[in-house]
């Protein structure tokens, strides 16, 4: 887990007052030199947009090389206003209704990871009426041996893409307007298990493979998603990114595609944001330490979700040992909790705690509106210097 040096924190302390109100800050410098590590020449990367549509996060991830995978119109255009070209945007998603089609293909974009009949049918009737054909994947979705749950469904039953025996059903010279040159496929999220993960890739290659030759196409394009993970707690290990990629260009050969593509979300984004909220009031309730925030599931949705908690820290220095503390938000459902965790015991009202890993589905994936409270302002820290980028914004700003 990468930790906040002790200079960088410094600077955040001295930072923070003047925001006076929960805030994301992320880290741009190491954004951009973690992104750089990643390039290589085996594996098209794509940044899987909904983690983080920041417009300063997609152009450092735009001067790096990544590609954009977006998955509504309001990511299409947050990405095309950064000065991407539509050569470089991916379109997925279950819900692609005809108007947002038309719209995709009208701005340009011509890939499409495909997830139903109907979807097939559409794009191939609207790519008719322009003068590009675009090039297609088609979204697979297997079963596999062990366990099921995860997030992203797993073996179970997801509107994402179809099962083998659907797609085999498909006659594709009906349809000519588009081009399907590969296959999608990613059912698990927040892997960290690098055995675990390259196990399934390679699971994955036999059935896939069939598949195209079954439907008579040149499997050109092998997309695996995304799904790779990053700690959230303590001892849990970093994915080993040179592992992966070894590994990935034994799965391309076996695969004999020439491209195969990653979407990543979380991996490129999530360990570069934190998120920074006061104290609002501290109790003791049957003998347990509680803290009450100013922003909780209403900025940061995911320890609900997951049931797992964002590491925390006091953004003042203290010496005084640690204690556990329930931490919650200030939402009226006991949903809105943080999780239980160590913090000096001597933290207090008007402290500032700082969440770490909250670089990717952070605050557009959280339910700011419940209870009217304020939006919590974005900050990126760049070439040693703090920037608001999107300043905290009152509830009426957002009610009518
Ligand atoms: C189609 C698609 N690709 C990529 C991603 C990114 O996933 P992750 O953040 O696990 O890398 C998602 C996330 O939901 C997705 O739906």
């Amino acid at each position: 887990m990468k930790t906040l040096t002790p200079q960088f924190k410094q600077q955040l302390s001295e930072f923070a007052p003047s925001q006076n109100s929960p805030f994301f800050v992320y880290d741009l410098d190491a954004l951009q030199q973690h992104i750089a590590s990643l390039q290589n020449d085996q594996i098209k990367l794509w940044f899987a947009v909904k983690a983080n549509p920041l417009s300063r996060v997609i152009q450092t991830l735009d001067q790096e090389g990544m590609n954009f995978d977006v998955a509504s119109l309001g990511e299409l255009e947050q990405v095309l206003a950064q000065g991407v070209s539509p050569e470089r945007i991916l379109n997925t998603g279950p819900a692609k209704s005809k108007s947002q089609i038309k719209h995709f293909l009208e701005r340009g974009v011509n890939t499409y990871v495909v997830e139903s009949i109907n979807q097939l049918a559409l794009l191939n009737q609207l790519a008719s009426e322009v003068d590009f054909t675009p090039q297609v994947l088609l979204r697979v979705q297997l079963r596999f041996d062990g366990d099921a749950s995860n997030p992203l469904g797993g073996n179970n039953l997801t509107p994402f893409g179809l099962g083998i025996a659907e797609w085999s059903q498909l006659t594709l010279n009906h349809y000519r307007a588009i081009d399907v040159v590969g296959l999608h496929i990613f059912q698990w999220g927040n892997m960290l298990d690098p055995q675990q993960l390259i196990s399934l890739w390679q699971q994955m290659v036999p059935p896939l493979v069939s598949l195209a030759q079954q439907l008579d196409f040149e499997l050109k394009v092998l997309d695996l998603g995304g799904g790779l993970g990053i700690p959230y707690a303590r001892g849990e290990n970093s994915l080993d990114w040179s592992m992966l990629v070894t590994a990935l260009t034994e799965i391309k050969q076996q695969a004999n595609v020439n491209e195969l593509w990653l979407e990543l979300g979380r991996f490129a984004v999530g360990e570069y944001g934190h998120y920074l909220t006061p104290v609002v009031d501290r109790k003791t309730s049957y003998q347990q330490q509680m803290l009450v925030l100013e922003g909780g599931i209403n900025h940061l949705l995911r320890p609900a979700i997951t049931d797992q908690p964002f590491p925390v820290q006091l953004l003042r220095t203290s010496a005084e040992p640690a204690q556990s503390f329930h931490i919650h938000g200030p939402l009226c459902t006991s949903l809105d909790k943080l999780g239980v965790l160590d913090l000096p015991q001597d933290v207090t009202v008007d402290d500032v705690l700082i969440f770490s890993q909250c670089g990717a589905y952070g605050f557009t994936e959280a339910m700011p509106f419940f209870l009217c409270h304020a939006l919590p302002s974005e900050v990126v820290y760049q070439a040693g210097k703090f920037e608001v980028v999107r300043p905290a914004q009152p509830a009426s700003s957002y009610l009518f």
